[in-house]
């Protein structure tokens, strides 16, 4: 496929060379077309050696090949990333003043829009006008997503992650004109890893769990155009790039943690491994071993549970309807009870609105890279399973949860 990529001045350009990989990693033949104010954020040699084509921004260059008019009718796609908020203005204006808006309106293919600017300038009557007219025309226009912007400003504006895009634009090809992407203009929490709880400055009761499964988690959210808040417990895997990142360390913070980004989210996931219980007392130094005292004893008290809290304290969330809440459950069946009558009766008392359950020996799931799991929904539908890497596992889990929020009746 004949790909035109159009690049807008701004800082998220940087971000358009993953893009451009994943067009050409993909086979397609990419045509760059950086704007002036563009190549002072990434220079024209950066796009001639990803793409492997001739770049130009000017309708001067190579006129014997009337490029202007060319490179528009013969792009079975256009890709604008970033779309600034004056290349959505000159495109809905229908200017013409260099080769990219030249190429816009000479396009016989679809053109997908991927926005990127400060909140206020997205917000603004102006833009939201652009934006709707470029959609009245059929051209696709991606809502941003949200985060920290370039300065210290946060909301959305942030550029679709490249992924995001590409998928995007995948769908737009194969005919899906009104395609948003599942989770677009979500906002999801994820807790992550295990919890910490500690003894005494340098011991903690601690789990096995990686945050593996976490993380894919994460990264299936953010590609299905989610905004990602993820919760991070103890991890032996870096976070992914694109989502916001909160430590944490005990169970006791997490909770506040969930609580507080629940009040904000349309989905919280709860796939850490949190302490049920921790130590009663933590020593402000260092236990020492003595000769002269019996042996220690560590007491415990119980942890909040932090699922059955979201639950019990789930209240409109952004989309107006209750957070969807998802449990994890680490089941063993025994011979009062199988694996899934376990996790069923797990689910009424947990009051959760999916339960993704891991069935669990010595071997299996803690810091695995593949994964089983049967996907059970309190709405009553049928248990999903899911297996394969803890990827695939997560775009199931992901694709369930969109189906949820998207089909299933607001959750009380
Ligand atoms: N969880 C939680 N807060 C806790 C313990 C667990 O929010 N203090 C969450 C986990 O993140 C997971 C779910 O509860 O999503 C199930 O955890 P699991 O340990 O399997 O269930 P328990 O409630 O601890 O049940 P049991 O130990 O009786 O199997």
């Amino acid at each position: 496929m004949r790909i035109v990529l159009g690049v807008g001045g701004g800082i998220a350009a940087y971000k358009v060379a993953s893009l451009l990989r994943l067009f050409t990693e993909a086979g397609h033949d990419v045509t760059v077309i950086p704007t002036e104010a563009s190549t002072r954020f990434i220079g024209t040699a950066t796009w001639e050696a990803l793409s492997g084509n001739p770049v130009s921004n000017s309708v001067f260059d190579d006129v014997h090949l009337v490029n202007h008019v060319r490179l528009g009718h013969e792009a079975d796609l256009v890709v604008v990333a970033p779309a600034t908020a004056d290349l959505l203005a000159k495109a809905a204006t229908g200017q013409a003043g260099d080769l990219l808006t030249n190429t816009l309106l000479m396009a016989h293919g679809p053109v997908l829009f991927a926005p990127a600017m400060h909140t206020e300038m997205w917000q603004h009557a102006a833009t939201r006008a652009n934006v709707e007219t470029l959609r009245s025309r059929g051209a696709a226009v991606l809502e941003p997503a949200s985060g920290r912007l370039t300065g210290a400003d946060s909301g959305p504006g942030r550029l679709p992650e490249p992924q995001v895009i590409f998928e995007a634009a995948m769908a737009l090809v194969q005919g899906q004109s009104d395609y948003q992407l599942p989770l677009a203009g979500r906002i999801v929490t994820i807790s992550a890893g295990g919890t910490r709880e500690p003894l005494d400055p340098v011991r903690f009761l601690g789990n096995r769990s990686s945050g593996k499964q976490g993380v894919a988690l994460a990264v299936a959210a953010r590609n299905a155009g989610a905004t990602v808040r993820l919760l991070a417990a103890h991890m032996d895997v870096p976070p992914p790039a694109g989502v916001e990142v909160v430590r944490v360390e005990t169970a006791l913070q997490l909770r506040a943690a969930a609580l507080d980004a629940a009040a904000r989210s349309d989905v919280v996931i709860m796939s850490a491994a949190v302490a049920d219980f921790r130590p009663a007392e933590v020593s402000d130094t260092k236990i020492k071993k003595r000769d002269d005292t019996a042996d220690p004893v560590i007491s415990l008290v119980r942890n909040p549970d932090i699922l059955q809290e979201l639950v019990e304290q789930r209240n409109s969330g952004p989309a107006g309807s209750g957070q969807l809440i998802v449990g994890f459950a680490a089941e063993t069946g025994d011979s009062q009870g199988d694996v899934l009558a376990y996790a069923e009766a797990k689910l009424r008392r947990k009051g959760c609105d999916l339960l993704v359950v891991n069935h669990v020996g010595t071997d299996k799931v803690f810091g695995q890279d593949s994964n089983s799991v049967v996907i059970l929904s309190r709405s009553g539908s049928e248990p999903q399973e899911a297996s394969g890497t803890k990827t695939e596992v997560s775009e199931a889990i992901i694709g369930r949860i969109s189906f949820e929020l998207n089909h299933v009746s607001p959750r009380a």
